[in-house]
């Protein structure tokens, strides 16, 4: 019989914390499928995303690791997910540990550990500071143009 994991994400800026998940999920059994949230979901916990749903589904839909995505919702449907799935496997990151707990009368769940030093806020936030040094230099060059000028 063929062995089913679920996992869920958001799955913005696809990374390498994202595929050694996805990697490590794969191989505890024959099929991994993911649900990715969908930008209105994102928008009720409070997420933006830069990439839409059907970027973030399509970048996942072409990992090796990943056999089929579907979209997430809401809270309540990862039962629903699970019996439709004929999931064996619920598995999460262990910033989720315990969250998930009242599914193990269906189904076994998991949490793996994060990789270290990496995530979507981080280079989102990596972005925004090499975005600020630039208009700091910009403004720099300006106010040194403008001290040129005013001595001419
Ligand atoms: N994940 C991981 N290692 C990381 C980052 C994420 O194992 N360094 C896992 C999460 O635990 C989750 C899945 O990847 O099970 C999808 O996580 P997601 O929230 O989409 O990625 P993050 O990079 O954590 O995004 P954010 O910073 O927006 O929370």
């Amino acid at each position: 019989m063929t062995k089913t994991v679920i996992t869920y994400g958001t799955f913005d800026l696809f990374h390498v914390g994202h595929v050694r998940l996805l990697k490590r999920l794969s191989k505890l059994g024959d099929r991994l499928v993911v649900g990715c949230s969908t930008d209105q979901f994102n928008e009720l916990k409070g997420k933006r995303t830069i990439m839409s749903y059907e970027q973030r589904k399509e970048v996942l839909e072409s990992c090796r690791y990943v056999d089929g995505v579907f979209p997430e919702s809401n809270w309540e449907q990862k039962r629903e997910d699970v019996l439709r799935e004929e999931a064996s496997i619920f598995a999460m990151g262990d910033d989720w540990v315990g969250k998930f707990d009242e599914l193990s009368d269906i189904v076994e769940v998991i949490y793996l550990p994060r990789t270290q030093d990496i995530s979507t806020t981080e280079i989102k936030e990596l972005v925004a500071s090499v975005k600020q040094d630039k208009k700091q230099e910009l403004l720099n060059v300006c106010d040194h143009l403008m001290a040129l000028a005013t001595r001419l």
